[in-house]
């Protein structure tokens, strides 16, 4: 048996948009994080295990080592810093883009504006680059609810369609980045476990690049 490798996974959109990498690569999983309670998933391969976990977590536990490659948003990677971490491929999946929302344009005022997100350093980097203060109110999700009800002024969340802005009465207002999703390494693991990991990083990079021909 060669030597064991972890990958971390979050469930939903990113499970789901790497499964078929991970084919291409040979790699099955035997459950679905869907409906099985389990955190550790087997997979046709008695030594790749899939861990699955909040996307916000999955830099930290590659990190560690807790697994040695994951699968996180670029947007979870920002926030995250990427300390321990190598980020060898975009992988081109759940794309989206990190931006400011609100109910309509806003204009410097008296008070130092309020923006609701869950990305906080993203967050206060990009309004310090602009030279504007804000106050950053730490959110865990539902961050569209935040302007509707007078808890701040704008939001940073990441938009797709804009859907869910637009139900709710806001518009996208400003960029901050286009994200998608990274394959990221744990550095140790990269080094102790050189010729697995750079092998299963270029099966990963040839589907990126069959999915991206086909599209
Ligand atoms: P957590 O559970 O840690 O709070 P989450 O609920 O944001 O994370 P997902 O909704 O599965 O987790 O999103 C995973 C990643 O997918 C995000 O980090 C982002 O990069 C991307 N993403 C989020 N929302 C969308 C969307 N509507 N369309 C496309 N990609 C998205
Ligand atoms: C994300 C994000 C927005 C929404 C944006 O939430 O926090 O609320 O997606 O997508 P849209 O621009 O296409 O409406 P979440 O991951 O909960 O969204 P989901 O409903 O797309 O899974």
């Amino acid at each position: 048996m060669s030597e064991p490798l972890t990958i971390a996974l979050s469930k939903g959109r990113i499970f789901k948009e790497t499964l078929p990498l991970l084919a291409h690569a040979g790699i099955e999983a035997i459950d679905d994080p869907e409906t099985s309670r389990k955190l550790i998933l087997d997979t046709n391969h008695d030594d790749v295990k899939l861990v699955i976990i909040r996307a916000s977590d999955v830099p930290t536990y590659v990190q560690y080592g807790a697994a040695d490659l994951g699968v996180a948003g670029k947007d979870v990677l920002m926030e995250h810093g990427g300390a321990g971490l190598y980020e060898p491929l975009d992988l081109g999946i759940a794309r989206c883009r990190l931006m400011v929302a609100g109910r309509g344009p806003w204009s410097e005022q008296a008070q130092r504006l309020r923006i609701a997100t869950k990305y906080v350093n993203s967050a206060r980097e990009y309004f310090a680059q602009q030279g504007i203060q804000v106050e950053i109110i730490k959110l865990y999700g539902s961050m569209e609810l935040a302007p509707l009800v007078g808890l701040s002024d704008l939001i940073v969340d990441v938009v797709d369609t804009g859907n869910t802005l637009k139900a709710n009465g806001l518009m996208p207002l400003e960029s901050i980045a286009d994200i998608s999703s990274r394959l990221v390494v744990n550095k140790a693991s990269m080094k102790r476990k050189h010729r697995r990991v750079q092998a299963f990083i270029d099966q990963i990079a040839e589907a990126v690049r069959r999915q991206e021909n086909a599209a």
